[in-house]
């Protein structure tokens, strides 16, 4: 297939949400239109833990819900889709948001009754970080919700984006009638009776009498078009620029679990998102277009997959060029050439070896504990991807082996659980007796790290819950530092050494950035590569 062709038409996203949005729901949806799963109910079995397609671990299985996030792929139009699924329970660990940086763009799943919740929020702001283009699917239509121009408000009050709604809904939960395609001027009729049957009605403009044929409703019909005039007057224009930047969000009303409106928002979603996105490196842009040859990023790394084989995968997004099985590429951090044989992609638990593969795609590498976050692996070249945000954990425990004699066993697995991100390690600071502290994104990782630890390198251990909730990395002028760190009792430091202060709560971080107005405090570090 012709290289810029085959990069063209990837489409690699990440849907972001809160639990109960619909995610699970949406992502089947999609991937019914795209004809790579025949039922509904097979991405997983929640709450009765059938048997789920992303359940690898055993922990996931007994508790029914997905702890890790992985890829699915389909093809539609032409286009091969990636989805890069994140775990849809509120426990989610920093693994969630490394697997924005592999993304391109998102989609924003909020439940049109709730608004913006919480873990909507967090993900937002690490693509606002990013800079990609954000997509907005209103969903549970079907169900009484939120005005839409509330919602509308409340997307620029809490996440500060504009927005302009592609389509707008015709009443909603009860009265709920369908949904009016702003671009195409097409009606979309939603039939609660049979809502997997659409009749889409082809309209010359919102004051067609087919529209008022349709609905039948004259109040209805009426606020409706009292409602699109307000949008045309007052609402933002359409602009596929401000789309790419990520400052517009297009929004889309529907209903996932009847697939109402998701064959649209896929359509329209193909059409504005971006093809593979550049990524910065130590030789400048890599453009996918540009570069053929080979290149990519570790961003995430799991282990254990399938217990019966003890495996660790690393997934590896391609910056640019084509992958194919049995090539030799660099990996630059240890300076070695590696051949990747056996290469998987995954929907899912099925496992199926990928032959060739191009820029956008993630493919997953059996890892026999050579790859850290963020390495680079290139093709007849030797450079290295910029460095792996590293955010701030949001909960703390101290950590202590309970047999002293099994030490060995716990430092090395430390290791490999801190190498694959799923916690972060630090180490008291000047203290009398060395203290080691875990952070966690997600409260869940603290009995991940539990279980792994103990099935996996048969060593029991101790966490005592500390009582912070931020971490920031320090740093300032020599003098500045010295004086911050004579002063601080919650300091640690990180596994490259960094200073990074720990505070309870939000009073005690202003109270330290007002005391020491030399010093900086950053939210998020970065994995250096080569630590
Ligand atoms: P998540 O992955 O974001 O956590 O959400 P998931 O898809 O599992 O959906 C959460 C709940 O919301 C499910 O109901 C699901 O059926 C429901 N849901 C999803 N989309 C819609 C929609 O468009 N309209 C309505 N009314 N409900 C929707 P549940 O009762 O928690 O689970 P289940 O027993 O239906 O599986």
């Amino acid at each position: 297939m012709d290289y810029k062709k085959a990069v063209q038409s990837r489409r690699t996203f990440a849907i972001i949400s809160h639990p109960d949005a619909g995610k699970t729901t949406l992502t089947e949806k999609l991937l019914l239109f795209g004809g790579a799963i025949r039922e509904a109910g097979s991405v997983k079995g929640k709450k009765n833990s059938k048997h789920a397609m992303s359940d690898w671990m055993e922990i996931e299985k007994q508790r029914g819900i997905s702890v890790t996030s992985s890829v699915l792929e389909f093809l539609y139009d032409g286009y091969h889709v990636n989805i890069l699924d994140t775990p849809g329970h509120e426990d989610f660990s920093e693994d969630t948001y490394r697997t924005l940086t592999a993304a391109d763009s998102a989609t924003m799943l909020i439940d049109a009754a709730k608004g913006v919740e919480a873990q909507t929020k967090k993900l937002f702001k690490v693509c606002k970080m990013r800079g990609i283009p954000i997509f907005t699917f209103m969903n549970k239509l079907d169900r009484q919700g939120r005005d839409p121009f509330e919602l509308m408000e409340e997307l620029e009050n809490l996440l500060g984006i504009r927005s302009y709604p592609m389509g707008w809904p015709i009443g909603m939960g009860q009265s709920f009638s369908g949904v009016y395609d702003r671009h195409n001027k097409k009606l979309e009729l939603y039939n609660p009776e049979n809502p997997k049957e659409i009749d889409v009605i082809q309209l010359t403009g919102p004051d067609d009498p087919k529209l008022d044929e349709a609905i039948g409703e004259e109040g209805l019909v009426a606020q409706f078009r009292e409602e699109l005039e307000l949008l045309d007057v007052a609402g933002d224009e359409f602009d596929p620029e401000l789309i790419a930047k990520g400052k517009l969000t297009p929004i889309f009303f529907g209903s996932a679990i009847s697939s109402f409106g998701v064959q649209t928002f896929l359509e329209h979603f193909l059409k504005l998102s971006p093809a593979p996105t550049p990524r910065e490196s130590s030789k400048g842009l890599i453009e996918p277009l540009e570069n053929q040859s080979f290149s990519g990023f570790i961003f995430k790394i799991q282990a254990n997959m399938n217990p019966a084989h003890r495996d660790r995968i690393a997934f590896l997004r391609i910056t640019s060029g084509k992958f194919e099985r049995g090539m030799s590429v660099k990996h630059v951090r240890v300076g070695k050439n590696l051949k990747l044989a056996q290469p998987t992609q995954f929907l899912a638990q099925s496992r199926s070896i990928v032959d060739e593969a191009y820029a956008g795609d993630i493919i997953g590498l059996f890892d026999p504990g050579t790859f850290r976050i963020g390495d680079t692996l290139v093709e007849g070249d030797n450079f290295e991807f910029a460095e792996m945000p590293h955010f701030s954990p949001e909960f703390f425990s101290a950590i202590t082996v309970k047999e002293a004699l099994k030490h060995k066993s716990y430092e090395k697995g430390l290791q490999q659980l801190t190498e694959e991100g799923a916690i972060q390690l630090f180490k008291t600071y000047n203290r009398f007796a060395e203290q080691q502290i875990v952070g966690v994104v997600g409260v869940l990782q603290f009995e991940v790290l539990e279980y792994r630890l103990k099935h996996e390198y048969h060593v029991d251990i101790q966490l005592e819950r500390l009582p912070f909730s931020f971490a920031r990395w320090a740093d300032g002028p020599a003098e500045a530092m010295d004086a911050f760190k004579k002063s601080q009792r919650n300091l640690v430091t990180d596994r490259d050494g960094r200073i990074v202060v720990l505070f309870e709560n939000e009073f005690q971080m202003r109270t330290a950035i007002d005391k020491y107005p030399e010093m900086k405090f950053y939210e998020n570090s970065f994995i250096k590569s080569n630590s």
